[in-house]
């Protein structure tokens, strides 16, 4: 029993505050620029909840989970060697980059998949700038489950004028009373309702009471869901919250409806926070997505001193990133239909058999289980199109694109306010929503829910551009 052991574990676990929290931007560009740098899945044991419980074991890259922050430029060319050092097969899926389509990190369609002990060097440019993250899309309901997953964030060439610059990477656990993750993954219950929805949710790796700030602070925070199934409904109170960008896209700036920001798994949010409350203040943050299930997620606690006496009025909207624009009169459309789950009806086939064979969701009536199978739709590339994706279940769905962009173009027949950019789309029970964009990124893509238990029960397809 050594001090030193104490204070080894005390500067890292600083170190990892400040990674996560107050210091994103200096760690990662130390990440990026040290050339020995690699992704190495493997088991670890981490603190995610208070220091009463015990040790965690997890899944994690480089022993952290959230894994390191990946922070570079827009235009940077990233080189990411992955060792495997898991017992089992994985990939890196670098989510929303509109990356070449063999770095995709899709296991048999894009790439064989990491064997234990093997590598696989994924290496693409960053055309646009935001916020993105990473992930295994092998087994990946289990190995993001128990924590592989990191952030990715891509500067802008010219970036907005904040105080801080601010990343939460959202995950949701499912801990028994021993703090260790309960291992009833791919259970027909989860598969069958909303997922696997946990009962411990973690920022930046632990269970977190507050976070710091300063009267007169501007704050951009960065908010990644890296849940299965969770879609978190935050509500600052006290504070308005300004949305300016959406899965790293630049929108309009705006308040979120009900000043409530909504994030399924696998969106990302970038929102303006003007700290403009009298130092000593504390307001809570709270997630009320679920009816019943309303906790908070943590404080904002005031510091005593302000940080200056007015927030500045810099302008707060980011430059465009580098979609081509659809052409709306030109697109070709297509009708896109979600069945399936619990009370959602699949023609002939009842619960019973849907559980029995595993196909629970289905797309236009097929339910994939892996990831190799014809494609659902060949688009023409660099041709528009507009999917009509109709919500026929009794659930939510986040519904993600492998390597495009697609504007919201409208809900249940209404056009959007501000016909968003997205790589993930949010549809609500019996929603019909219109996505359109050009198809301008050749090979075979991933289509498919982000609530892993119902991507691995059918609900996934693959868009082919050729
Ligand atoms: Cu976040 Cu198919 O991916
Ligand atoms: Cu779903």
């Amino acid at each position: 029993m050594s001090r030193n052991r104490i204070a080894d574990l005390t500067r890292r676990s600083l170190l990892r505050g400040a990674a996560g929290l107050a210091g994103a931007a200096v760690l990662p560009r130390q990440v990026m620029a040290n050339p020995d740098f690699k992704l190495i899945p493997k088991p670890a044991k981490v603190k995610l909840v208070d220091k009463s419980n015990p040790d965690t074991a997890v899944w994690a890259y480089n022993e952290l989970t959230p894994g390191p922050p990946i922070r570079v430029r827009q235009g940077d060319r990233l080189k990411i060697p992955v060792e495997n050092q898991l017992a089992e097969e994985t990939t890196v899926h670098f989510h929303g980059i509109r990356l070449p389509n063999a770095m995709d990190g899709v296991p048999h369609l894009t790439q064989t998949p990491i064997a234990p002990g093997g590598e696989f060097v994924y290496e693409f440019v960053v055309h646009d700038a935001g916020t993105y993250w990473y992930h295994p899309h092998q087994n990946s309901a289990e190995q993001v489950g128990r924590g592989l997953c990191g952030a990715l964030i891509v500067e802008e060439r010219e970036p907005i004028r904040v105080d801080r610059d601010v990343a939460w990477l959202l995950q949701d656990w499912r801990l028994q009373p021993d703090a260790q993750i309960s291992n009833d993954f791919r259970n027909m219950h989860d598969m069958a309702h909303n997922g696997r929805v946990g009962n411990t949710v973690t920022v930046n790796g632990s269970v977190r009471e507050t976070f710091a700030v300063r009267s007169g602070e501007r704050i951009r925070l960065r908010l990644i869901n890296g849940a299965n199934a969770r879609v978190f409904g935050l509500t600052f109170a006290g504070h308005r919250p300004r949305v300016i960008a959406l899965d790293g896209q630049p929108v309009e700036p705006h308040e979120p409806s009900d000043g409530r920001v909504v994030l399924a798994p696998a969106m990302r949010m970038d929102l303006i926070l003007d700290m403009a409350a009298k130092p000593g203040e504390r307001f809570q943050v709270v997630d009320n997505f679920y009816r019943g299930l309303t906790y908070r997620l943590i404080d904002l606690v005031y510091a005593d001193t302000p940080y200056r006496d007015h927030i500045p009025d810099t302008p707060i909207a980011l430059a465009p990133n580098t979609m081509p624009e659809p052409d709306l009169n030109s697109a070709q459309r297509h009708e896109v239909t979600f069945n399936g789950g619990m009370m959602g009806g699949m023609g002939g086939m009842n619960m019973r058999d849907m559980m029995h064979s595993g196909k629970i969701w289905f797309i236009n009536g097929v339910a994939m289980l892996g990831h190799v199978m014809d494609p659902m739709l060949t688009l023409a590339r660099g041709r528009s199109y507009v999917l009509t994706m109709k919500n026929e279940t009794a659930w939510w769905h986040p519904m993600h694109l492998h390597g495009h962009a697609f504007r919201v173009i409208s809900r249940n027949g209404a056009p959007t306010r501000y016909r968003e950019w997205q790589d993930t789309v949010l549809m609500a029970p019996r929603e019909t929503v219109e996505v359109a964009f050009v198809a301008d990124n050749p090979g075979d893509w991933m289509f498919h829910c982000h609530i892993l238990e119902h991507q691995e029960s059918g609900m996934m397809g693959v868009i082919r551009v050729t």
